[in-house]
């Protein structure tokens, strides 16, 4: 158990970083860009992500600037493709082309499958999201919000193509990056103690 004393000034930073680290939806963020260095270091704190057999099977495509009409123009094309008929909608179509102008930054969330024959696909998309936590707290602690958002056009076979993903690899989404527009949320989170059994 953890004794009730000061903790060491380090694990105060991290867990502030890990307590502030939110979700920031794309209606809430500026669009105004922010530093690619921001991205650089996000990516780089990703790269250090466990990973078992060492795979290192993370793949991201950072797109911001012009490059985002041609992403938004892949979402609305996905759109199309998922949802026919009935289920298709104009006003959605039209909103996965227009939505990439909201945040500055959009990394596609890749994960490379099957390069190591003793590691299942479910430990390789397990090292990914370890590694987008690492990219979401440095996000944090640079005042950035980001959101991980995985809907269906945002992961579609047509999407991982267009960002250069082919099978057996595949598409886990996106992580969207700017600086928040709202003041910074709150966790909302019941309490840790809830899912933890002890047994001494
Ligand atoms: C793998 C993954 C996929 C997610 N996909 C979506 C999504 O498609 N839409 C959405 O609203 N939130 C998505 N989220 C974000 C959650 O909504 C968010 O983490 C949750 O609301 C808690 O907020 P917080 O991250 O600020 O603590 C995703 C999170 C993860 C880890």
């Amino acid at each position: 158990m953890i004794e009730d004393t000061a903790l060491p000034a380090e694990l105060e930073m991290l867990m502030d970083v890990i307590r502030r680290r939110r979700s920031i939806h794309q209606d809430q963020l500026s669009p105004e860009p922010i530093p690619m260095e921001y991205i650089q270091w996000m990516l780089e704190a990703a790269n250090y992500a466990p990973t078992h057999g060492l795979t290192e099977p993370w793949r991201f495509t950072v797109f911001s600037g012009e490059a985002r009409r041609a992403l938004g123009e892949a979402f609305a094309q996905s759109y199309r493709l998922a949802f026919t008929g009935e289920a298709f909608q104009e006003s959605a179509w039209i909103a996965q082309k227009e939505r990439v102008w909201k945040a500055p930054v959009w990394i596609s969330i890749g994960v490379r499958i099957g390069t190591h024959p003793k590691i299942p696909e479910w430990e390789e998309i397990a090292a990914v999201a370890c590694a987008v936590q690492n990219a979401h707290l440095v996000a944090a602690s640079l005042g950035l919000g980001a959101f991980w958002t995985s809907g269906l056009p945002v992961r579609h076979e047509n999407t991982a193509r267009f960002v250069g993903l082919e099978p057996p690899d595949k598409l886990l989404g996106f992580l969207y990056v700017g600086r928040p527009a709202i003041p910074w949320p709150k966790a909302r989170r019941k309490p840790w103690e809830e899912k933890v059994v002890w047994r001494e």
